[in-house]
């Protein structure tokens, strides 16, 4: 076990698999406890009792990130047991349906809309307190070139990391003045759940594993950090 991130608490959203489980066993392996959110038990507990097995320590929130009050007791619930939060990293998502706009089913446009956007404002609505109570509170928000890029056919996902962005760059300038760094990651092509519905056709073994990007989301949310408002294509 290394030390990087001793004893800070992280908060990681979609850690039951891909890209946010590796983020959650790469803290842990640097001696963070980490708050590890998604829907999927068996997949939460599975990243947990591979973090326990290295010697790290987790705690599991089996929660849907459309349940707003749910993220906002989640927000008191860290007060009560830590009086703090260290790191945030906003990762969970759905891709929803790739299809031209105009023939979007309108129920899952608001669904990828709630997941994927709203719900990370909603997270720094009751997280924001709690990481200006750490010396050093780190936001790493999890977009996509989709946002950028105004991709055909992807519809809701790409106009929610666009939105994303945005608001993270608000937050961030926000903060210009603060101990809060906070910064965006474009993973890139990614061996995930979310890649293969999306490129069904391609060989996994073709893109890059998931721990390959701990490097960088262990440099952003360490103390030393300095970069603020930066988006960074891994
Ligand atoms: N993989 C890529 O190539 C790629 C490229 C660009 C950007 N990204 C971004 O990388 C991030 C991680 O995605 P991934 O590639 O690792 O995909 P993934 O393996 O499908 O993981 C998505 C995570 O989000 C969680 N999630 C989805 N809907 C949720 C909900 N309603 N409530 C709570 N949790 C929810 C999932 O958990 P449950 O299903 O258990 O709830 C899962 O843990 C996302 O922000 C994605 O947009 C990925």
């Amino acid at each position: 076990m290394a030390d990087l991130l001793k004893k800070r608490i992280a908060l990681i959203t979609g850690a039951s698999r891909g890209i946010g489980s590796a983020i959650a066993k790469g803290f842990a392996a640097e001696g963070a406890h980490v708050i590890l959110v998604a829907r999927t038990v068996g997949g939460l507990e599975e990243v947990d009792d591979e973090i326990q097995a290295a010697g790290g320590s987790a705690s599991l929130v089996p929660m849907d990130l459309k349940d707003f009050p749910a993220i906002d007791r989640l927000g008191a619930s860290i007060h009560e047991r830590w009086g703090k939060l260290d790191i945030l990293v906003a990762n969970g998502s759905m891709l929803g349906q790739l299809t031209p706009i105009h023939q979007y089913d309108p129920i899952l446009w608001d669904e990828v809309i709630a997941v994927n956007l709203t719900a990370n404002q909603r997270l720094l609505r009751s997280k924001d307190p709690l990481l200006r109570k750490s010396n050093a509170g780190r936001v790493i928000f999890v977009s996509s070139g989709t946002a950028q890029t105004a991709r055909p056919f992807w519809g809701a996902y790409a106009v929610s990391k666009a939105g994303l962005e945005t608001m993270a760059r608000s937050y961030a300038a926000e903060n210009a003045n603060s101990k809060l760094k906070i910064n965006i990651v474009n993973p890139g092509a990614t061996r995930t759940n979310i890649r293969a519905a999306a490129y069904p056709g391609e060989d996994p073994k073709t893109v890059k594993a998931p721990k390959t990007l701990v490097p960088l989301f262990l440099e952003l949310a360490s103390p030393a950090c300095l970069r603020n408002g930066d988006l960074i294509k891994a």
